[in-house]
C-alpha cells in the first residue's frame, strides 16, 4: 500500500477523532522517524512524551524479546515476577511504599481518585456522613485525561460540555494561586490533583511555593495530594520524578506515558497510609501490570533513573534552552519549561508552525493555541538539538 492508499483506508474505516498529518510513519531509529516515502523527521514529539529512549533501544528490545518468549499475559489473580520487580523498583526510586498498575494516564488518575475516595470514606463516615468528604480539587489549565472522571478534573469546557454530566464532586482553583487553592480546599476535599509541570495546558511549571502550600493545605484538611506526573515524570524534567526537583512529596503520584517504553502502562505510586485504606476488590483491571509490559518497564525505569542519564537530560535541557534563546524571531514571546519539556509561546498559532515544520523534517506539537511544545526523546544528541533549532528558526522566518 502506498501513502495515499493508507490514508484513504484510515479515512474510510477509522473513527475520525484525530486530526492527523498527511504522511504515514513507518519506522524509526534513535530520535528519527521515517515515513513511507522515505522522508526523515527529527522527532520532538516522541509519542507526546512517551518514547523517552527514542526508537530501537536495544535494551528495551531485549527485555521485550526475552519476556515475549515466556509469558505475555496472565490474570491479576496470579503473581508474576516482572510486576513484583517493577513495583519494587518504583518504590525504591520514589517516596512510595506501594504501587497499583493501570493501562494509561487517564486510568491511573481515575484509580487515584477512587483510592482517595476510599481513604476518605472510612474517615468521614463517622464525622460528616458517607459522602461528606468526596470533593476532588483540581486546577485551571490542568489536563488529567479524557475518561469521565479524569475529564471532570480537566478544566476545558470545550472537551467537557458535549459529554456532561461528568463525574460530580470536582472543584477548580487557579493554578499557581495559593489564595484560590485555600478557598477551594476545605474539610470536604478528599484529594487535590496537580501537575508539577502542566503539559497540555501550555507548559507551565508550578512554583515551589505553590506545591509546598498545597502540601500544607492537604495536611490541614486531611486531604491526599496527588501529583499527576503522567507527562512530566520519569526523567522528563531532569530528575526521575518532577516532585524531586521541588522537594515536596505527594501522597500519590500517577505515571504513564514513558513507563513501558511505548507500550501502554500506567501506575499509581502511594504511601503506606493510603495503601492501608484499600482492600481486595476495591479496584482492579484485566490488563494492568501484565508481565510483558512490566518487563519492558523495569528496563526503562532502570535506565532513566541512572543519575548519569538524568544529568545528561539536565545538560541537554540547558543547551536546548540556550540555543532557542539565540533564535532571532519576533514570533517568540517566551520559552519556558523544565528539562526536556519545553514550551515556546508564540504570537502566531502553534498549529501553523507544526505544519510548516513537517516540510522541514521536524515533528513538534502544540500545547494550547499559541504554545509550541518540544518533548524529544531524552536521548536526543547535541548535534540533533542543533538541527532542531536550525530548522525551527527557518520555519519561524517563513511565517
Ligand atoms: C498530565 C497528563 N495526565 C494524564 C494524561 C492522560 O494520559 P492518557 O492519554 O495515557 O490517558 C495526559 C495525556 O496527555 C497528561 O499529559
Amino acid at each position: 500500500m502506498n501513502t495515499h492508499e493508507i490514508i484513504s483506508l484510515e479515512h474510510d474505516h477509522l473513527l475520525q477523532v484525530y486530526a492527523r498529518a498527511d504522511f504515514v510513519l513507518d519506522h524509526g531509529h534513535g530520535c528519527i522517524v521515517v515515513d513511507t516515502d522515505g522522508r526523515e523527521y527529527i522527532d520532538c514529539v516522541a509519542g507526546i512524551a512517551v518514547n523517552a529512549l527514542g526508537y530501537g533501544d536495544p535494551d528495551l528490545q531485549a527485555a521485550l524479546d526475552q519476556q515475549a518468549g515466556k509469558l505475555w499475559h496472565v490474570s491479576n489473580l496470579y503473581h508474576t515476577a516482572p510486576q513484583a520487580r517493577l513495583a519494587r523498583l518504583l518504590c525504591e526510586t520514589s517516596f512510595a511504599d506501594k504501587v497499583y498498575f493501570s493501562n494509561c494516564g487517564a486510568s491511573a488518575n481515575e484509580s487515584a481518585f477512587k483510592f482517595a475516595r476510599r481513604y476518605a470514606y472510612d474517615r468521614a463516615r463517622s464525622e460528616t456522613g458517607p459522602s461528606g468528604k468526596h470533593v476532588i480539587a483540581a486546577f485551571s489549565g490542568g489536563f488529567h485525561g479524557r475518561l469521565f472522571g479524569s475529564l471532570a478534573a480537566t478544566d476545558r469546557p470545550k472537551y467537557q460540555q458535549p459529554f456532561e454530566p461528568l463525574m460530580p464532586g470536582v472543584r477548580f482553583a487557579a493554578f499557581n494561586d495559593l489564595a484560590s487553592a485555600a478557598e477551594a480546599i476545605g474539610d470536604d476535599v478528599c484529594a487535590v490533583i496537580v501537575e508539577p509541570v502542566q503539559g497540555e495546558g501550555g507548559v507551565h511549571p508550578a512554583t515551589p511555593e505553590f506545591l509546598a502550600g498545597l502540601r500544607d493545605l492537604c495536611d490541614q484538611h486531611d486531604a491526599l495530594l496527588i501529583f499527576d506526573e503522567v507527562q512530566c515524570g520519569l526523567g522528563r524534567t531532569g530528575t526521575l520524578w518532577a516532585y524531586q526537583g521541588y522537594g515536596v512529596a505527594p501522597d500519590m503520584l500517577t505515571a504513564a506515558k514513558p513507563l513501558a517504553g511505548g507500550l501502554p502502562m500506567g501506575a499509581v505510586l502511594m504511601t503506606q497510609r493510603v495503601a492501608d485504606a484499600i482492600h481486595p476488590f476495591d479496584h482492579a483491571s484485566t490488563f494492568a501490570g501484565g508481565p510483558l509490559v512490566a518487563a519492558v518497564a523495569e528496563t526503562l525505569v532502570g535506565k532513566v533513573s541512572d543519575p548519569a542519564f538524568l544529568e545528561r537530560v539536565r545538560d541537554k535541557s540547558v543547551y536546548l534552552g540556550e540555543k532557542l534563546a539565540e533564535i532571532n524571531s519576533p514570533h517568540i514571546v517566551e520559552v519556558r519549561g523544565e528539562g526536556l519539556l519545553l514550551g515556546i509561546e508564540l504570537d502566531i498559532p502553534a498549529a501553523d508552525v507544526v505544519s510548516a515544520a513537517y516540510r522541514h523534517g521536524l515533528l513538534t506539537v502544540g500545547a494550547g493555541p499559541n504554545v509550541l511544545r518540544l518533548v524529544p526523546p531524552l536521548i536526543i544528541e547535541y548535534d540533533e538539538i542543533d538541527q532542531v533549532v536550525e530548522r525551527l528558526s527557518v520555519v519561524l522566518a517563513e511565517l
